[in-house]
């Protein structure tokens, strides 16, 4: 059985990863779509995610890392997916999740959505929160891959010490 596991990744957590890991075990064939709409204005660029989660799911061998645009229902045929898997953290989650699963049977009853829980460890956790996080200073250490982290952080610096700020903010001599 194929199932698909889209998002936004933006970037990856310790939370998806874990919905990775467990999904590996439960399907035959895991594809990790990330879906390619730039009107989200996302931190990292599509290629950027890609490669994160290459590296970061490359343990799991029947998981693969794909993107798409347009609909999703219309994505998981292509791939021969008969599963969408998504996540769901806390009741918070529940009512969009909801939603979007009875959409998707709408427009393609014949994929399932299945939901599974992450780790307690990892219930909090989200990409918009890291970010701020980050972006703030704060630590974020277990709770995103160390890649992610690092890529995060040069990231947050490249834009505090980008040369248009540090020139605007550059005292006269
Ligand atoms: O990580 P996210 O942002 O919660 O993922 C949302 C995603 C990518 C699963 C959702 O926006 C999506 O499936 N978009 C594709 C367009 C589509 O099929 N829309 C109708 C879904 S009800």
């Amino acid at each position: 059985m194929i199932a698909i596991y889209p998002g936004t990744f933006d970037p990856l957590t310790n939370g998806h990863l874990d919905l990775i890991s467990r999904g590996s075990k439960i399907f035959d064939q895991l594809v990790i779509a990330i879906l390619r709409n730039p009107a989200k204005n996302p931190l990292f660029s599509l290629e950027e995610r890609i490669d994160m989660l290459r590296e970061a799911a490359s343990q799991f061998e029947n998981v693969r890392v794909d993107s798409f645009e347009g609909l999703l229902v219309d994505y998981a045929q292509t791939v021969h997916a008969s599963i969408i898997l998504r996540g769901i953290r806390a009741i918070s989650d529940y009512e969009y999740e909801l939603q979007m699963a009875l959409m998707n049977r709408k427009l393609g009853p014949q994929i399932e959505t299945v939901f599974m829980m992450p780790a307690e460890a990892f219930s909090y956790v989200s990409s918009r929160l890291v970010k701020e996080i980050v972006q703030l200073g704060g630590s974020v250490e277990g709770l995103i891959p160390e890649l992610v982290e690092k890529r995060l952080r040069t990231k947050v610096d490249g834009m505090t010490h980008s040369p248009r700020r540090s020139s605007s903010n550059r005292r006269p001599k």
